[in-house]
């Protein structure tokens, strides 16, 4: 089952978001290229969408069992796109976008046990179309928030009208319970107009409920080997 995160922004609204964030000054082929690159980039997320439900449908015909719970897509939207570049130091450049900032297309998959998290990355990466470009592993070394994911950036191959092009996509893979708490803490987090000094007097806390999450996924995977 595949979800959209956020209602999905149809490629005019990119450009009008594009051009009044940029006053105008952003030219008319950069703006085109911009929206483009959002197409490729939802395309990308297109691909990989059909390549994780098949996987998870073949591993159920072979191992009786889903890895996958569902999956949530999202574009990101242009303000944040912009707010990126910022942060880096970048002008809003299509050059500087397609080579920095692989999480245009984003997706999480949110699997049932922690196992699957490392199946669905194993059987993902074992296609010989699909090339990883980043990998961060934040459940071997979760943040110090208590954050646990895996992160990948991995391209495909998206096949247009005239070209074939290698394109990125953000995949975040974590267990029910990672995704839980991780939706949690960044409404709690980043989401409210709560200060941040008041959220860090409960950072401990969070983090605590982090690892009794794990605890608790560990023991329920036990059960499930066991039966
Ligand atoms: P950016 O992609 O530029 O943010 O940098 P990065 O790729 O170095 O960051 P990172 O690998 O930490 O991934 C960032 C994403 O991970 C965020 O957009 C969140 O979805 C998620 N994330 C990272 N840290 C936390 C955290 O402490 N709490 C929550 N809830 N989410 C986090
Ligand atoms: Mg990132």
């Amino acid at each position: 089952m595949i979800l959209e995160r956020e209602n999905q922004l149809n490629l005019n609204d990119i450009k009008q978001q594009m051009k009044q964030m940029t006053n105008n000054e952003r030219d008319g082929e950069n703006l085109s290229k911009l929206v483009s690159y959002y197409q490729l980039c939802k395309a990308a997320v297109n691909e990989f969408g059909a390549k994780l439900e098949n996987l998870d449908s073949d591993y159920q015909v072979r191992h009786d069992h889903n890895p996958i719970h569902h999956i949530e897509v999202r574009m990101k939207d242009p303000a944040s796109l912009l707010g990126k570049l910022e942060r880096k130091g970048l002008n809003p450049d299509i050059n500087n976008i397609v080579g920095n900032i692989y999480d245009v297309g984003g997706m999480r998959v949110i699997t049932n046990y922690l196992d699957d998290v490392y199946t669905v990355e194993k059987n993902l990466l074992a296609q010989t179309d699909v090339k990883l470009l980043k990998r961060k592993d934040y459940i071997k070394n979760p943040k110090p928030s208590g954050y646990r994911s895996l992160h990948l950036v991995v391209t495909v191959p998206v096949f247009q009208s005239d070209s074939v092009q290698e394109t990125p996509v953000e995949i975040q893979i974590r267990t029910v319970g990672m995704d839980m708490w991780g939706s949690l803490e960044h409404k709690l987090r980043y989401k409210t107009d709560v200060d941040e000094g008041k959220v860090s007097k409960f950072s401990e806390k969070l983090q605590g409920y982090s690892d009794e999450i794990n605890s608790i996924e560990n023991n329920m995977q036990k059960i499930f080997h066991d039966l």
